[in-house]
């Protein structure tokens, strides 16, 4: 199951990737937006909370560039969020840091592109191994240790 949530730049962008989605018969929650004005804190926080209460299993977040939902989802407990723009990106960012939302920026990277790192993104495993050390620093720092 993923869960999926736009601001009004990201609409067009949302919508291609949950038929890309439902075409693979992959699940989608769709947290919105409508297409109407909106605040991508608000969709960021919707989308990452379906993760962390194990509705859903991943997030992909969209907004003009990517970079503000990914902001406001890195501030959530348990949330590993990064922005990509390309394919190598996205592999290591899911093989390496277990990244659980991918933020793309609908003013960046044309369609395309988005429906194939979405593809990655569904597809590639964590790798574990040396990096779980490393995720669990991370979760230490979460944790203000
Ligand atoms: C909205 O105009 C824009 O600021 C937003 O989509 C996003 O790019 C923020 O990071």
């Amino acid at each position: 199951m993923i869960a999926i949530g736009c601001d009004h730049a990201g609409y067009d962008m949302k919508t291609g990737i949950i038929k890309f989605l439902e075409d693979k018969g992959i699940e989608v929650i769709d947290c919105g937006c409508d297409g109407s004005p909106c605040d991508y804190p608000v969709i960021a926080k919707k989308v990452c909370e379906n993760i962390t209460c194990g509705k859903a299993d991943k997030g992909i977040l969209i907004c003009g560039t990517g970079i503000g939902m990914s902001i406001a989802a890195n501030k959530i407990k348990g949330i590993r969020a990064s922005v990509c723009s390309e394919h190598f990106s996205v592999k290591y960012t899911r093989l390496h840091n277990d990244a659980n939302v991918l933020c793309m920026g609908a003013r960046v990277i044309g369609e395309g592109i988005a429906q194939e790192l979405t593809d990655i993104f569904v597809n590639t495993e964590y790798e574990g191994g040396r990096h779980q050390k490393r995720l669990d620093l991370i979760k230490e720092i979460e944790e203000n240790k």
